[in-house]
């Protein structure tokens, strides 16, 4: 069974920033307990900046929200500036009044990856995730979390090694260039499709022929991202510059 996601397509960066955050803010508002996936990256920056200053302006708390990030790099100090972790913080969990122990993120210094990648997966499906908030990889990955193209769609929790074309992009943002890692633990696609709603954020050019392979190709391991189709429940947001390949 195939469905099509519901796809919204907003002019500028700012509109789409502020669509993403009214997502989140509204969802927060109906349900002020809501578990969340949340990701990292460039896209959602614009988006935490506006959830920030709405639980500034006291619209929404974030008093009784849990959040469960998508990933972390392994092995990385989850101090160091260029954790997922420290991301986070920086971009959202030190601007809001989240419970610290409401926060949960992978461990990127745990000793065994494999066994904090299982216990981070129990966590999540006994939490259970109302709203997964994603992102895409850029080019042809199609990747969603650290999914990789091949990843298969039942996939759980796991430790993974990033595609050389996400290890080139996501190096350009480290700040410890010599200290890029290549691996990570990542929420596996049947993790992530345990949520009971799901919205997929693609900003810019770089995706636009990820969002064209996404949703005009064929649904299949080449394609992470493609599982989304297989489902009901999604909306993805783009801006017109990723939604470039789509007409
Ligand atoms: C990050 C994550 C990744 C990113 C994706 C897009 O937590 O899970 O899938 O969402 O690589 O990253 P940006 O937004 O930097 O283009």
């Amino acid at each position: 069974m195939e469905y099509r996601p519901k796809i919204t397509v907003l002019p500028t960066e700012a509109e789409f920033d502020r669509y993403a955050a009214r997502k989140v803010v509204e969802a927060i508002k109906s349900n002020p307990k809501i578990h969340l996936t949340m990701p990292t990256g460039k896209t959602p920056e614009g988006m935490y900046a506006l959830l920030a200053d709405a639980c500034r302006m006291q619209e929404i708390s974030f008093g009784e929200v849990v959040i469960c990030n998508l990933d972390e790099y392994w092995p990385i100090n989850p101090e160091a500036p260029d954790s997922y972790a420290s991301y986070m913080k920086d971009n959202l969990i030190s601007k809001v009044d989240i419970k610290p122990g409401n926060w949960h993120i992978p461990r990127g210094d745990a000793p065994d990856p494999q066994e904090e990648a299982e216990s981070y997966d129990e966590l999540v499906s006994e939490l259970g995730i109302d709203l997964a908030v994603l992102g895409l990889g850029p080019g042809l990955t199609c990747h969603i979390g650290f999914n990789e193209v091949g990843a298969s769609f039942d996939t759980r929790t796991r430790l993974v090694r990033l595609d050389p074309v996400t290890a080139e992009v996501n190096k350009r943002h480290f700040v410890n260039k010599g200290s890029f890692v290549t691996s990570a633990i990542t929420q596996g696609l049947g993790t992530i499709m345990e949520a009971r709603k799901i919205v997929l954020l693609a900003k810019g050019l770089a995706k636009a022929n990820g969002v064209g392979r996404f949703l005009l190709g064929p649904i299949d391991e080449d394609c992470p991202v493609s599982v989304l189709r297989t489902r009901e429940y999604v909306e993805v947001i783009l801006d017109s510059e990723a939604a470039s390949k789509l007409n």
